[in-house]
């Protein structure tokens, strides 16, 4: 391993950001660790571009820990709507409480601490960490194994755990010495990761700039830049259909409050059948009648012998559009099928309701489902973007 390039990284890397990394985010040159911690969480798989926008309001509705932790949770999942990986939005919320019950209302300065919050993994407790406190504490998120698989030439998968645990390593090696470089520092792996050492389209290769490893990096030198880091293949995510219940009266709609460990947890959605494995056949698989298949999504949120009442009571059954939905490792088809009711059915669970549409504002909804709804409210004159 280079020791000439573990001594100089940092210098080099903070040189690097003073001319070419991103300035000027809100979210940096922040230390209020209230903040840093929502800019993270948000930032975790979400376009800078959206945080932009997004963030500024999170921060209006919910400026503090001890207000955000007072919130009801719905409140939080509301104002995540759009930003997708809605367990991000449930545990900042736990984590907010368990900030004010554990620690008083203040965030735990030592990196280890920060770590058993809920939500906080070890590479987002080393960055807050670092931008609020400045502790010398490293990070270790995809961009940053990327960088320093390829510096040091670092061969083995990273999903690995030996390997992780060497990247761990090195990435401690290389912190800069004094802690008030930090912010900058973690700012600067980020964006080099971000915007020059990218996976698909690295600047040594496009040749549009002059990367400031490139005599020292060992996957440029033996040109090995895009086959590291070295990942286990995936297999192609599998993919699922389900039926959808979209029953409405007269301008409200029935919405049901999603389990919290399922997708989408917490959220308010359709009610919703199983999923079934999608066939492989091109052919068209043999459909249920559309009475029956209501029947069936009825028996989800009734009691049996309220089914036949209930499908009696129909004005209308339509098919409706499918929905393609694509998740972090499976994809799925929702197959919406339109009822109105003559009847405000009555339901004995809270966690299911009848919501006017002009009111769907105010509920966390998955975005597939906002937008379908939102096509609805449009058709019925109300508008329930927020
Ligand atoms: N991703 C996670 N944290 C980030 C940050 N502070 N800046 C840019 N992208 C990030």
């Amino acid at each position: 391993m280079s020791e000439a390039l573990i001594q100089h990284f940092s210098t080099k890397l903070l040189a690097w950001h003073g001319k070419d990394g991103r300035q000027g985010l809100p979210w940096q040159s922040i230390r209020d660790p209230y903040a840093v911690w929502v800019s993270e969480i948000m930032l975790q798989q979400t376009q800078v571009a959206t945080v932009l926008e997004r963030y500024p309001r999170f921060m209006k509705r919910f400026p503090n820990v001890k207000g955000l932790a007072a919130a009801p949770v719905d409140d939080v999942l509301a104002e995540w709507a759009g930003l997708g990986y809605y367990t991000r939005a449930r545990n900042l919320h736990a984590c907010a409480k368990q900030v004010m019950v554990e620690f008083g209302g203040t965030f735990p300065e030592d990196p280890a601490l920060l770590e058993q919050l809920k939500g906080i993994g070890r590479s987002t407790a080393g960055a807050i960490a670092s931008f609020a406190f400045h502790e010398r504490a490293p990070i270790l998120d995809a961009n940053v194994k990327r960088i320093l698989a390829r510096l040091f030439g670092i061969d083995g998968a990273i999903q690995e755990k030996a390997v992780n645990e060497e990247l761990w390593l090195l990435a401690k090696t290389l912190l800069p010495k004094k802690s008030s470089d930090m912010p900058v520092y973690t700012q600067a792996l980020m964006d080099f990761g971000a915007t020059w050492c990218t996976s698909r389209r690295p600047v040594c290769l496009s040749g549009e700039r002059k990367c400031p490893f490139e005599k020292e990096c060992q996957a440029n030198l033996s040109d090995q830049v895009l086959q590291l880091p070295r990942k286990v293949i995936k297999a192609k995510s599998p993919e699922f259909n389900c039926d959808m219940l979209l029953l409405r009266h007269g301008d409200s709609v029935l919405l049901q409050r999603r389990p919290d460990k399922a997708i989408w947890g917490g959220l308010w959605s359709l009610p919703e059948s199983a999923w079934r494995a999608k066939e492989k056949s091109t052919k068209p698989s043999v459909s249920n009648s559309a009475a029956f298949t209501v029947k069936e999504l009825f028996q989800l949120v009734l009691p049996d012998e309220k089914t036949t009442t209930a499908l009696k009571n129909c004005q209308s059954i339509e098919q409706g559009v499918e929905i393609k939905h694509i998740f972090t490792h499976r994809r799925l088809w929702m197959q919406i099928w339109h009822v109105t009711s003559r009847d405000a059915v009555k339901f004995s669970s809270d966690d299911l309701k009848w919501v006017p549409l002009r009111q769907l504002g105010k509920y966390g909804l998955p975005q597939p489902i906002k937008l379908l709804l939102q096509g609805l409210s449009l058709a019925h004159g109300d508008d329930l973007r927020n």
